[in-house]
Protein backbone atom coordinates (compact mmCIF):
# COMPACT_ATOMS: atom_id res chain seq x y z
CA UNK A 1 0.00 0.00 0.00
CA UNK A 2 1.28 3.40 -0.98
CA UNK A 3 1.43 6.04 1.80
CA UNK A 4 -1.28 8.55 0.94
CA UNK A 5 -0.36 12.06 1.92
CA UNK A 6 2.86 12.02 4.54
CA UNK A 7 5.33 15.10 5.47
CA UNK A 8 8.38 14.17 5.20
CA UNK A 9 10.58 15.94 8.68
CA UNK A 10 13.64 16.56 6.86
CA UNK A 11 12.84 18.31 3.61
CA UNK A 12 9.62 19.40 5.25
CA UNK A 13 8.09 18.11 1.50
CA UNK A 14 4.45 16.80 1.91
CA UNK A 15 4.31 13.49 -0.21
CA UNK A 16 1.51 12.25 -2.27
CA UNK A 17 2.02 8.34 -3.58
CA UNK A 18 -1.33 7.48 -4.55
CA UNK A 19 -2.58 7.41 -8.26
CA UNK A 20 -5.63 9.53 -7.35
CA UNK A 21 -3.85 11.90 -4.96
CA UNK A 22 -0.74 12.53 -7.87
CA UNK A 23 -4.28 12.96 -10.82
CA UNK A 24 -6.24 15.64 -8.40
CA UNK A 25 -2.56 17.56 -8.10
CA UNK A 26 -1.22 17.59 -11.27
CA UNK A 27 -4.93 18.25 -12.73
CA UNK A 28 -4.86 21.52 -10.79
CA UNK A 29 -2.67 23.80 -11.39
CA UNK A 30 -4.32 26.94 -10.27
CA UNK A 31 -3.83 25.47 -6.78
CA UNK A 32 -0.63 23.59 -7.33
CA UNK A 33 1.87 25.36 -8.71
CA UNK A 34 4.62 24.68 -10.48
CA UNK A 35 6.94 27.07 -8.91
CA UNK A 36 9.26 24.46 -7.28
CA UNK A 37 10.12 23.08 -10.79
CA UNK A 38 11.86 26.60 -11.17
CA UNK A 39 15.29 24.68 -10.40
CA UNK A 40 15.33 22.90 -13.86
CA UNK A 41 13.96 25.75 -15.81
CA UNK A 42 11.31 28.35 -15.00
CA UNK A 43 10.26 29.52 -18.36
CA UNK A 44 8.49 25.98 -19.27
CA UNK A 45 8.48 23.79 -16.69
CA UNK A 46 8.48 25.85 -13.68
CA UNK A 47 5.89 28.23 -15.05
CA UNK A 48 1.72 27.84 -14.61
CA UNK A 49 -0.91 29.23 -16.43
CA UNK A 50 -1.09 31.84 -18.16
CA UNK A 51 2.43 32.25 -19.25
CA UNK A 52 2.93 28.05 -19.50
CA UNK A 53 0.72 27.38 -22.70
CA UNK A 54 2.18 29.92 -25.34
CA UNK A 55 5.80 28.48 -24.14
CA UNK A 56 4.39 24.44 -24.45
CA UNK A 57 3.10 25.33 -27.57
CA UNK A 58 6.11 26.73 -29.15
CA UNK A 59 8.07 23.50 -27.44
CA UNK A 60 5.49 20.99 -29.40
CA UNK A 61 5.47 22.30 -32.56
CA UNK A 62 9.46 22.13 -32.31
CA UNK A 63 9.37 18.69 -31.33
CA UNK A 64 6.89 17.91 -33.50
CA UNK A 65 8.48 19.52 -36.83
CA UNK A 66 11.77 17.91 -35.80
CA UNK A 67 10.87 14.28 -34.64
CA UNK A 68 13.15 11.69 -35.40
CA UNK A 69 11.80 9.12 -37.46
CA UNK A 70 11.98 5.05 -36.29
CA UNK A 71 14.29 4.46 -38.92
CA UNK A 72 16.49 6.95 -38.17
CA UNK A 73 16.54 6.02 -34.82
CA UNK A 74 17.15 2.29 -36.02
CA UNK A 75 20.35 3.52 -37.59
CA UNK A 76 21.85 4.98 -34.59
CA UNK A 77 21.03 1.84 -32.60
CA UNK A 78 22.21 -0.46 -35.13
CA UNK A 79 26.10 1.46 -35.15
CA UNK A 80 26.20 0.85 -31.29
CA UNK A 81 24.71 -2.67 -31.53
CA UNK A 82 27.11 -3.78 -33.89
CA UNK A 83 29.94 -4.21 -31.68
CA UNK A 84 27.90 -5.51 -29.21
CA UNK A 85 27.07 -8.42 -31.00
CA UNK A 86 29.94 -9.06 -32.59
CA UNK A 87 31.59 -9.15 -29.29
CA UNK A 88 29.12 -11.51 -27.72
CA UNK A 89 27.77 -9.14 -25.18
CA UNK A 90 28.11 -5.80 -23.69
CA UNK A 91 26.79 -2.69 -21.40
CA UNK A 92 23.09 -2.29 -21.84
CA UNK A 93 23.68 0.79 -20.18
CA UNK A 94 26.97 2.16 -21.11
CA UNK A 95 27.18 0.97 -24.57
CA UNK A 96 23.48 0.55 -25.90
CA UNK A 97 20.91 3.07 -23.66
CA UNK A 98 23.09 6.10 -22.92
CA UNK A 99 24.89 6.92 -26.35
CA UNK A 100 21.39 6.30 -27.92
CA UNK A 101 19.65 8.95 -25.88
CA UNK A 102 22.56 11.64 -26.20
CA UNK A 103 22.90 10.65 -30.46
CA UNK A 104 18.93 10.70 -31.18
CA UNK A 105 18.67 14.31 -28.78
CA UNK A 106 21.26 15.74 -30.72
CA UNK A 107 19.48 14.59 -34.16
CA UNK A 108 16.25 16.34 -32.78
CA UNK A 109 18.05 19.37 -31.68
CA UNK A 110 20.24 19.63 -34.54
CA UNK A 111 23.52 19.28 -33.01
CA UNK A 112 26.71 17.51 -34.51
CA UNK A 113 26.72 14.04 -32.90
CA UNK A 114 30.15 14.26 -32.12
CA UNK A 115 28.71 16.25 -29.04
CA UNK A 116 26.77 13.10 -27.67
CA UNK A 117 29.38 12.79 -25.14
CA UNK A 118 29.08 16.44 -24.25
CA UNK A 119 25.17 15.48 -23.73
CA UNK A 120 25.90 13.23 -21.58
CA UNK A 121 27.75 15.21 -19.43
CA UNK A 122 25.07 17.40 -19.55
CA UNK A 123 22.60 15.44 -18.83
CA UNK A 124 24.33 13.98 -15.37
CA UNK A 125 25.12 17.55 -14.26
CA UNK A 126 21.24 18.45 -14.37
CA UNK A 127 20.34 15.61 -12.88
CA UNK A 128 22.91 16.32 -10.10
CA UNK A 129 21.23 19.72 -9.55
CA UNK A 130 17.66 18.52 -9.75
CA UNK A 131 19.22 16.41 -7.03
CA UNK A 132 20.27 19.53 -5.11
CA UNK A 133 23.80 18.57 -5.29
CA UNK A 134 25.25 20.15 -8.03
CA UNK A 135 28.28 17.82 -8.09
CA UNK A 136 29.72 19.01 -11.30
CA UNK A 137 29.34 22.28 -11.62
CA UNK A 138 31.71 22.44 -14.14
CA UNK A 139 29.56 20.48 -16.99
CA UNK A 140 26.55 22.84 -15.81
CA UNK A 141 28.64 25.90 -17.16
CA UNK A 142 30.08 24.08 -20.00
CA UNK A 143 25.90 23.55 -20.79
CA UNK A 144 25.65 27.13 -20.04
CA UNK A 145 27.91 28.31 -22.65
CA UNK A 146 27.35 25.55 -25.36
CA UNK A 147 23.70 26.39 -25.11
CA UNK A 148 24.94 30.35 -25.76
CA UNK A 149 27.07 29.56 -28.67
CA UNK A 150 23.91 27.33 -30.53
CA UNK A 151 21.45 29.43 -29.89
CA UNK A 152 23.62 32.62 -31.08
CA UNK A 153 24.74 30.74 -33.99
CA UNK A 154 21.02 29.41 -34.97
CA UNK A 155 19.75 33.18 -34.25
CA UNK A 156 22.71 34.36 -37.51
CA UNK A 157 21.51 31.37 -39.82
CA UNK A 158 18.48 29.39 -39.03
CA UNK A 159 18.50 25.90 -39.73
CA UNK A 160 14.76 24.20 -38.97
CA UNK A 161 16.14 22.34 -36.50
CA UNK A 162 15.14 22.16 -33.04
CA UNK A 163 16.65 24.68 -31.36
CA UNK A 164 16.48 26.95 -34.59
CA UNK A 165 12.64 26.49 -34.16
CA UNK A 166 12.89 27.46 -30.40
CA UNK A 167 15.06 30.14 -31.13
CA UNK A 168 13.03 31.98 -33.83
CA UNK A 169 9.95 31.18 -32.69
CA UNK A 170 10.54 32.40 -28.86
CA UNK A 171 10.38 36.45 -29.22
CA UNK A 172 7.07 36.41 -31.82
CA UNK A 173 4.95 33.49 -30.23
CA UNK A 174 6.58 33.15 -26.82
CA UNK A 175 7.46 36.53 -26.26
CA UNK A 176 10.44 35.78 -24.48
CA UNK A 177 13.95 37.12 -23.08
CA UNK A 178 17.25 35.61 -24.55
CA UNK A 179 18.45 34.16 -21.09
CA UNK A 180 14.50 32.69 -21.11
CA UNK A 181 15.37 30.90 -24.37
CA UNK A 182 18.56 29.38 -23.16
CA UNK A 183 16.79 28.05 -20.23
CA UNK A 184 14.30 26.26 -22.33
CA UNK A 185 17.03 25.32 -24.79
CA UNK A 186 18.85 23.81 -21.83
CA UNK A 187 15.88 21.75 -20.66
CA UNK A 188 15.31 20.54 -23.91
CA UNK A 189 19.18 19.05 -23.88
CA UNK A 190 18.78 17.17 -20.39
CA UNK A 191 15.35 16.50 -20.07
CA UNK A 192 15.33 13.46 -22.74
CA UNK A 193 18.57 12.02 -21.98
CA UNK A 194 18.94 10.40 -18.74
CA UNK A 195 15.35 9.31 -18.38
CA UNK A 196 14.79 7.82 -22.01
CA UNK A 197 18.40 6.18 -21.46
CA UNK A 198 17.33 4.56 -18.14
CA UNK A 199 13.59 3.40 -19.10
CA UNK A 200 15.68 1.50 -22.71
CA UNK A 201 18.29 -0.05 -19.59
CA UNK A 202 15.29 -1.08 -18.21
CA UNK A 203 13.49 -2.34 -21.18
CA UNK A 204 16.20 -4.49 -22.35
CA UNK A 205 16.87 -5.56 -18.29
CA UNK A 206 13.81 -6.67 -18.83
CA UNK A 207 13.52 -8.81 -21.50
CA UNK A 208 17.73 -10.09 -20.94
CA UNK A 209 16.38 -11.36 -17.43
CA UNK A 210 13.05 -12.93 -18.29
CA UNK A 211 13.73 -16.10 -19.97
CA UNK A 212 9.83 -16.95 -20.21
CA UNK A 213 9.30 -12.98 -21.55
CA UNK A 214 11.53 -12.92 -24.23
CA UNK A 215 10.74 -16.01 -26.07
CA UNK A 216 6.82 -14.32 -25.58
CA UNK A 217 8.13 -11.19 -27.31
CA UNK A 218 10.41 -12.93 -29.33
CA UNK A 219 7.43 -15.08 -30.81
CA UNK A 220 5.23 -11.83 -30.74
CA UNK A 221 7.36 -8.86 -31.23
CA UNK A 222 4.44 -7.07 -31.11
CA UNK A 223 4.44 -7.02 -27.48
CA UNK A 224 7.42 -5.02 -27.44
CA UNK A 225 5.85 -1.53 -26.85
CA UNK A 226 3.98 -2.80 -23.68
CA UNK A 227 7.12 -4.49 -22.37
CA UNK A 228 8.22 -0.68 -22.52
CA UNK A 229 5.57 0.53 -20.60
CA UNK A 230 5.73 -2.17 -17.79
CA UNK A 231 9.26 -0.68 -17.12
CA UNK A 232 7.71 3.25 -17.26
CA UNK A 233 5.29 2.04 -14.78
CA UNK A 234 6.48 -0.16 -12.81
CA UNK A 235 9.89 2.17 -12.75
CA UNK A 236 9.65 5.78 -13.20
CA UNK A 237 12.65 6.87 -14.14
CA UNK A 238 11.48 9.87 -12.90
CA UNK A 239 10.32 9.30 -9.12
CA UNK A 240 8.65 12.01 -8.38
CA UNK A 241 8.23 15.81 -9.35
CA UNK A 242 7.30 19.21 -7.01
CA UNK A 243 4.46 21.56 -6.86
CA UNK A 244 3.14 24.47 -4.15
CA UNK A 245 -0.24 24.46 -2.67
CA UNK A 246 -1.60 28.11 -3.66
CA UNK A 247 -3.88 29.20 -1.48
CA UNK A 248 -6.14 27.66 1.61
CA UNK A 249 -8.12 24.78 1.23
CA UNK A 250 -6.70 21.89 -0.53
CA UNK A 251 -7.48 18.51 0.51
CA UNK A 252 -5.50 15.64 -1.24
CA UNK A 253 -6.39 11.93 0.15
CA UNK A 254 -8.04 13.39 3.25
CA UNK A 255 -5.40 15.43 4.34
CA UNK A 256 -5.53 19.06 4.40
CA UNK A 257 -2.36 20.95 3.07
CA UNK A 258 -1.47 24.31 3.88
CA UNK A 259 -0.69 27.29 1.34
CA UNK A 260 2.97 27.05 0.56
CA UNK A 261 3.35 23.67 1.50
CA UNK A 262 5.39 21.76 -0.98
CA UNK A 263 3.89 18.75 -2.41
CA UNK A 264 6.54 15.99 -3.98
CA UNK A 265 4.33 13.87 -6.37
CA UNK A 266 5.71 10.55 -5.89
CA UNK A 267 5.48 9.13 -9.77
CA UNK A 268 6.82 5.91 -8.51
CA UNK A 269 4.36 5.47 -5.45
CA UNK A 270 1.35 6.39 -7.62
CA UNK A 271 2.44 3.80 -10.43
CA UNK A 272 2.90 1.13 -7.82
CA UNK A 273 -0.74 1.98 -6.04
CA UNK A 274 -2.67 -1.12 -5.81
CA UNK A 275 -6.14 0.63 -6.13
CA UNK A 276 -5.05 1.41 -9.86
CA UNK A 277 -2.58 -1.41 -10.81
CA UNK A 278 -3.56 -5.10 -8.63
CA UNK A 279 -0.44 -6.60 -7.48
CA UNK A 280 1.65 -3.52 -8.55
CA UNK A 281 5.20 -5.05 -7.48
CA UNK A 282 4.65 -7.73 -10.29
CA UNK A 283 5.99 -6.89 -13.96
CA UNK A 284 2.90 -8.03 -16.23
CA UNK A 285 2.77 -6.89 -19.95
CA UNK A 286 -1.02 -7.72 -19.72
CA UNK A 287 -1.85 -4.75 -18.18
CA UNK A 288 -3.76 -1.75 -20.00
CA UNK A 289 -3.86 1.05 -16.53
CA UNK A 290 -2.51 4.16 -17.66
CA UNK A 291 0.34 5.56 -15.34
CA UNK A 292 2.19 8.29 -14.47
CA UNK A 293 5.53 8.07 -15.29
CA UNK A 294 5.12 11.17 -17.70
CA UNK A 295 3.30 13.02 -15.25
CA UNK A 296 -0.21 14.56 -16.29
CA UNK A 297 -2.50 17.84 -17.26
CA UNK A 298 -0.67 20.60 -18.46
CA UNK A 299 2.85 20.00 -18.24
CA UNK A 300 2.76 16.08 -19.18
CA UNK A 301 6.37 15.08 -21.10
CA UNK A 302 5.84 16.49 -24.22
CA UNK A 303 8.67 13.68 -25.10
CA UNK A 304 7.20 10.99 -24.53
CA UNK A 305 6.38 9.54 -27.73
CA UNK A 306 10.06 9.50 -28.83
CA UNK A 307 11.39 8.05 -25.40
CA UNK A 308 8.67 5.22 -25.92
CA UNK A 309 9.92 4.90 -29.49
CA UNK A 310 13.73 4.93 -28.62
CA UNK A 311 13.19 1.85 -26.02
CA UNK A 312 11.06 0.00 -28.46
CA UNK A 313 12.91 0.13 -31.89
CA UNK A 314 16.37 -0.48 -29.53
CA UNK A 315 14.47 -3.76 -27.86
CA UNK A 316 13.13 -4.63 -31.17
CA UNK A 317 16.66 -4.50 -33.29
CA UNK A 318 18.18 -6.47 -30.36
CA UNK A 319 15.92 -9.31 -30.63
CA UNK A 320 16.18 -9.27 -34.53
CA UNK A 321 20.05 -9.21 -34.49
CA UNK A 322 20.23 -11.92 -31.57
CA UNK A 323 18.82 -15.66 -31.10
CA UNK A 324 19.19 -14.94 -27.22
CA UNK A 325 19.82 -12.52 -24.67
CA UNK A 326 21.08 -13.13 -21.41
CA UNK A 327 22.83 -11.44 -18.20
CA UNK A 328 26.93 -12.51 -17.87
CA UNK A 329 26.77 -10.74 -14.69
CA UNK A 330 25.53 -8.90 -12.17
CA UNK A 331 22.72 -5.92 -12.50
CA UNK A 332 23.28 -2.65 -10.41
CA UNK A 333 20.64 -0.63 -9.84
CA UNK A 334 20.69 3.13 -9.30
CA UNK A 335 18.33 5.09 -7.38
CA UNK A 336 18.80 8.36 -6.20
CA UNK A 337 16.42 10.76 -4.58
CA UNK A 338 14.98 11.90 -8.37
CA UNK A 339 15.82 9.02 -10.75
CA UNK A 340 16.00 5.14 -10.70
CA UNK A 341 17.04 2.89 -13.69
CA UNK A 342 19.87 0.11 -14.33
CA UNK A 343 23.10 1.76 -13.75
CA UNK A 344 24.80 -1.44 -15.42
CA UNK A 345 23.44 -4.54 -16.79
CA UNK A 346 25.81 -7.15 -19.00
CA UNK A 347 24.27 -8.69 -21.66
CA UNK A 348 25.50 -11.72 -23.41
CA UNK A 349 24.15 -11.88 -26.69
CA UNK A 350 24.49 -14.59 -29.50
CA UNK A 351 23.10 -14.59 -32.80
CA UNK A 352 23.51 -18.47 -34.35
C1 LIG B 1 11.43 8.01 -20.22
C2 LIG B 1 11.72 9.26 -20.54
C3 LIG B 1 11.06 10.45 -19.93
C4 LIG B 1 10.41 10.57 -18.72
C5 LIG B 1 10.18 9.50 -17.67
C6 LIG B 1 9.95 11.94 -18.63
C7 LIG B 1 9.19 12.44 -17.58
C8 LIG B 1 8.62 13.70 -17.56
C9 LIG B 1 7.68 14.15 -16.58
C10 LIG B 1 7.15 13.33 -15.41
C11 LIG B 1 7.35 15.43 -16.89
C12 LIG B 1 6.33 16.34 -16.18
C13 LIG B 1 6.99 17.34 -15.27
C14 LIG B 1 5.98 18.14 -14.47
O1 LIG B 1 4.78 17.95 -14.60
O2 LIG B 1 6.43 18.97 -13.65
C15 LIG B 1 8.12 15.80 -18.06
C16 LIG B 1 8.11 17.04 -18.66
C17 LIG B 1 8.91 17.38 -19.73
N1 LIG B 1 9.67 16.52 -20.50
FE1 LIG B 1 9.92 14.56 -20.21
N2 LIG B 1 10.35 12.63 -19.75
C18 LIG B 1 11.02 11.76 -20.58
C19 LIG B 1 11.54 12.03 -21.84
C20 LIG B 1 11.56 13.26 -22.43
C21 LIG B 1 12.11 13.55 -23.74
C22 LIG B 1 12.70 12.53 -24.71
C23 LIG B 1 12.00 14.90 -23.92
C24 LIG B 1 12.41 15.76 -25.09
C25 LIG B 1 12.26 15.40 -26.34
C26 LIG B 1 11.35 15.45 -22.74
C27 LIG B 1 11.06 16.77 -22.54
C28 LIG B 1 10.26 17.25 -21.51
C29 LIG B 1 9.88 18.66 -21.37
C30 LIG B 1 10.32 19.80 -22.29
C31 LIG B 1 9.03 18.74 -20.25
C32 LIG B 1 8.35 19.97 -19.69
C33 LIG B 1 6.93 20.07 -20.23
C34 LIG B 1 6.11 21.19 -19.61
O3 LIG B 1 6.47 21.67 -18.55
O4 LIG B 1 5.09 21.54 -20.22
N3 LIG B 1 11.09 14.43 -21.86
N4 LIG B 1 8.87 14.71 -18.47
Amino acid sequence: MPDPVVRDAETGWWHVGTDAGVRAVLGDPARCSSAPMGALDRVLIGADPPEHAPVRRLVGAALRATAVPDDRIAAIAGKLLYPVVRAGGGDAVQQLARPLAARVTAAQLGLDPAHADDLLRFGDAVADVADFAPADAEAFLALDLAVARWAAQRRVCPTGDGISIVVTGARGQANLRSGQVRSLIRLLVVAGIVTSARLSAGALLAVASDPGLQAEVRATPALVPRVVEEVLRRDPPLRFILREVVGEGLEIDGVALPAGATLACRLDGANRDPAAHPDPDRFDIERDESHLAFGAGAHRCPGAGLARRQAKVLLELVLARTTQLGLAGDVSWERDRHLQGPAAVPLRVSNV
